[in-house]
């Protein structure tokens, strides 16, 4: 695993951007895996910034999102569907047809993730993905666990990721309870991997990415088996 360790968030962002931009400036139709949570908001900016100067061109990318939380409609301001838009897609020239989100307004659940993996195969694979971490080493919605499911699937929350992710809800009690989530094996699909990190909250997560033997316990160490992962971190997700 190649590690960059950059000085602050900001650098964080910037050097994932670049990577970003370089794959679509070298791959106009690329197909990028992207991710939500606070970590991955700077690149996008940074990138919402390379479209605004003429330097990007999205008009060809194709997107996958990891994950959603289930149920939640897409019109609530904490759904995905909600984020990205707000975030990413609406600054860009990136066309609605070629965006691919879990429906966390799907009936059916199990239904839904079969067709979204198998979009996910039929797309020919995901160029690079971008990854956020958990504080418990999650990935995606894959969250630590005795057992994993490889592929798409529907999957409950930890209280830990719940508690981590109520400062975006009015309420704690306001999280939902389940996800669907692209599984570790549709990850690891993934011709490259960028792993974003950044602040101290991440550094015992980081460390056990590092240092620790694969565990379905840490999902995030399922990554020490793809042989193109890159780590972008801050001094503080990197040192403590
Ligand atoms: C969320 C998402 C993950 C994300 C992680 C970290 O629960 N499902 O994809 O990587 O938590 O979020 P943050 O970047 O806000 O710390």
């Amino acid at each position: 695993m190649r590690v960059i360790i950059c000085e602050n968030y900001e650098e964080v962002s910037k050097e994932a951007a670049k990577l970003v931009a370089g794959l679509v400036n070298l791959k106009p139709d690329c197909i990028l895996g992207l991710a939500t949570g606070s970590t991955p908001v700077g690149m996008y900016n940074n990138l919402i910034e390379l479209y605004k100067k003429g330097e990007l061109d999205f008009s060809q990318v194709k997107s996958f999102n990891l994950d959603e939380y289930y149920p939640i409609a897409k019109s609530n301001e904490n759904s995905y569907d909600y984020f990205m838009n707000d975030v990413l897609f609406e600054h860009i020239n990136i066309k609605k047809e070629n965006i691919n989100i879990p429906n966390g307004e799907a009936k059916d659940a199990d239904k839904e993730c079969k067709e979204y993996e198998e979009k996910l195969n039929a797309s020919g694979g995901v160029d690079l993905q971008i990854l956020g971490i958990g504080v418990n080493g999650h990935i995606g919605f894959n969250e630590p666990d005795e057992n994993l499911i490889a592929v798409t699937h529907k999957t409950g929350l930890t209280e830990s990721t719940i508690e981590a992710n109520a400062r975006f809800f009015e309420s704690k009690d306001q999280v939902p309870t389940m996800a669907l989530t692209m599984g570790i094996a549709s990850i690891l699909k993934s011709k490259k991997i960028v792993l974003l990190a950044n602040g101290k909250a991440k550094h015992n997560a980081v460390k056990a990415l590092l240092n620790d033997e694969i565990t379905t316990s840490n999902p995030a160490t399922m990554l020490k088996v793809h042989n193109d992962v890159v780590l972008i971190c801050d001094k503080e997700a990197y040192n403590g």
